[in-house]
């Protein structure tokens, strides 16, 4: 039986080490060097080829490399039966909440300019916009947003989160999901953290922006695809925006001519907001490799039907 790691591109070294460390008797196979498809039992996928996993008849689980699971949802070829789970680990909530603290200090204190005017030698004091006066509004109050409104509370913010369902968390004013123009009405600072699905898909667009206290600020660090990206554009003309901070983009690698790199009010980061070390994901894919095996439930098993 085989642990099949699926993905374009990626160098697995550390990650098979990791994983034989935790379990020295497992065979840990790398595609696409592997070709024995039958012995292919449970299989973990990033950014991996379309259909690639019909081609494992017995595969008894697949696991993201991630937390997002839209692409394995999107894959045709796993057969409905074969559960689906995720990697969720302390340090990947940690990492996701201080790039988001860190994303909205460099907004509230101009860094992104002095980092600019450093470059040209020049010496130009600003003023720092209070934290009373920039309310954040986390969408999605899940495993990344409860770690990253828990640490923005903390710092003394004034945080509101939206999801489906209601939620109690200190500090933290819930809003359901028919409530969301109340929400983005008490909204300065706007972070997604929201799933990607067919409901999501595209959320993030000017007449949303417009609903926001305004000048507002974006940070996305859920999926490329919920923003419409021209609209972030004209939310800028529009004043809607007065910057934002995206970590994920419709196309990734950002293509070199995309107009996104030479927008001042644009801090762009490589996908990086939160990577789970290979230690750690060890620990969690090896547990669910032995659930799988032995028919039990997974951890962070994904609700198919909802989309995550
Ligand atoms: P999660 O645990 O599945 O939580 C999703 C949250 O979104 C839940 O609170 C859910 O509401 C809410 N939600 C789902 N559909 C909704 C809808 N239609 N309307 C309103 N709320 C909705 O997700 P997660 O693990 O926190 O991940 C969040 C996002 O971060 C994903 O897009 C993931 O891909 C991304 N991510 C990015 C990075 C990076 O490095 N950039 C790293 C990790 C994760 P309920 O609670 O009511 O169900
Ligand atoms: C990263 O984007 C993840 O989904 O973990």
């Amino acid at each position: 039986m085989s642990l099949l790691l699926i993905a374009k591109n990626r160098d697995f070294s550390s990650l098979k080490n990791a994983l034989l460390e935790k379990d020295p008797n497992l065979d840990v196979e790398i595609w696409p060097r592997f070709d024995n498809k039958e012995r292919v039992h449970f299989a973990v996928c990033w950014n991996h080829p379309e259909k690639v996993l019909g081609n494992y008849p017995n595969l008894r689980a697949v696991s993201s490399l991630g937390a997002g699971v839209n692409h394995l949802l999107n894959d045709e070829s796993l057969p409905e039966e074969v559960p689906i789970c995720r990697l969720i680990t302390d340090s990947l909530q940690d990492q996701m909440a201080e790039y988001v603290l860190n994303a909205i200090v460099n907004y509230r204190l101009n860094m992104n300019d002095y980092f600019e005017n450093k470059q040209k030698g020049i010496w130009d004091q600003k003023s720092a916009l209070p934290k009373k006066y920039a309310p954040v509004g986390i969408m999605g109050l899940g495993e990344m947003g409860k770690s990253v409104a828990t640490l923005l509370v903390q710092h003394g913010y004034q945080v509101s989160a939206w999801s489906r369902s209601k939620k109690d968390i200190n500090g933290v004013q819930s809003y359901a999901k028919d409530e969301l123009n109340e929400f983005l009405s008490e909204t300065t600072i706007l972070i997604n953290l929201l799933p990607l699905t067919d409901e999501t898909e595209g959320i993030l667009d000017l007449d949303l922006f417009k609903k926001l206290k305004q000048p507002g600020y974006l940070i996305n660090v859920g999926r490329g695809d919920h923003l419409v990206e021209e609209d972030l554009i004209y939310a800028f003309d529009m004043n809607y925006l007065e910057g934002a901070c995206l970590d994920v983009f419709e196309e990734e690698p950002l293509p070199k001519n995309h107009s996104f790199w030479n927008r001042k009010q644009i801090m762009v980061t490589p996908h990086i907001a939160a990577i789970t070390p290979a230690k750690e994901a060890a620990e969690v894919l090896v547990e669910n490799y032995k659930r799988a095996m032995s028919g039990m439930e997974l951890l962070f098993e994904v609700d198919r039907e909802r989309g995550y």
